[in-house]
């Protein structure tokens, strides 16, 4: 039997340089996708896959996220007071439990493995999630859901991934295939940031991971990987003698939305999955010209 997952860690210290001048003051993780904070869609991700406590690494200027998931109780009189019992929902659903957010300050940017290390005292030595917000994903069962399904088979660090054509392997950390089984595979190393001629394979890690907590036994090293970081791709590679590492080949839409492309699609994307907005938006779209049906997109 192994550990039911029960905690996850959002990192959340990252600049968002590319959504500058909109992130000068508001963090990245709170622009919304149509109308809910980019880090709500991860925390509801992790609330539906059983997860209890929710651990936010973030930065300077970060601590508005703490507000986003915090009750607003005068928000709340008024809503109730005008009768907007729909919208009184919204914020109630928007709300982390007393108790079950914490908050842990990452001092410098110094990578997404030292971002991980800064929660380490309050993981408890069990097993625990990561979920990167800037990755968004589409699907039921959601994408954390699937690798906590497959975890309860596997055990050890279990990682989302998909397959990606092989000059965008700089973008990822890449999987050293071992077995592959097709819906899962096998690694034995991973590698950050390959050039597509040094990567091992093309399947990349995408933005969900469920990590033993031998982890932090390497990253305590702080081992400087790719780009002058602390990569958790090191770490990960570091433990596969104490535990294995399964790639799940999740299955969904993933959109980027630390980039502005990716965020544009994802807007657009959810737009016409949503009943409330997607004949509007097609309408709109067909009168800008463009000759969209909706199951073509
Ligand atoms: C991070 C990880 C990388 C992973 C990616 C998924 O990179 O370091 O291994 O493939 O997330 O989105 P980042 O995109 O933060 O540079």
């Amino acid at each position: 039997m192994v550990a039911k997952i029960r905690k996850a860690v959002f990192p959340v210290a990252g600049q968002g340089t590319r959504f500058l001048p909109a992130t000068k003051v508001v963090p990245k993780e709170l622009l919304p996708i149509i109308d809910k904070p980019l880090i709500q869609y991860a925390v509801e991700e992790a609330r539906e896959a059983g997860i209890e406590e929710f651990i936010f690494v973030d930065s300077r200027g970060k601590s508005i996220i703490a507000n986003h998931f915090d009750a607003n109780p005068e928000l709340e009189d008024i809503l109730l007071a005008k009768g907007k019992y729909e919208l009184l929902q919204t914020v109630q659903e928007s709300t982390i439990p007393p108790g079950c957010a914490v908050y842990s300050r990452q001092e410098k940017a110094l990578g997404l493995g030292h971002a991980i290390w800064c929660a380490r005292k309050l993981i408890d030595n069990q097993p625990f999630a990561v979920l990167l917000p800037d990755d968004l994903f589409f699907y039921s069962p959601n994408c954390l859901k699937q690798l906590v399904d497959e975890y309860e088979r596997f055990g050890g660090h279990m990682l989302a991934v998909h397959d990606v054509p092989i000059q965008d392997t700089e973008k990822y950390g890449i999987l050293k295939i071992t077995k592959d089984n097709g819906l899962t595979v096998i690694a034995d190393t991973l590698v950050e940031k390959p050039k597509p001629i040094d990567a091992p394979s093309n399947v990349a890690i995408a933005g969900r991971y469920i990590l033993s907590p031998v982890i932090f036994e390497a990253l305590d090293k702080k081992i400087i990987g790719t780009g002058g970081e602390i990569q958790l791709t090191d770490a990960i590679t570091a433990t596969l003698d104490k535990v294995t590492c399964t790639g799940v080949r999740f299955k969904g839409k993933r959109f980027d939305c630390g980039s502005v492309n990716g965020w544009l699609q994802a807007n657009i994307y959810l737009g016409l999955q949503r009943e409330d907005i997607n004949d509007f938006l097609l309408k709109y779209l067909q009168k800008l010209g463009f000759n969209c049906e909706n199951d073509k997109i």
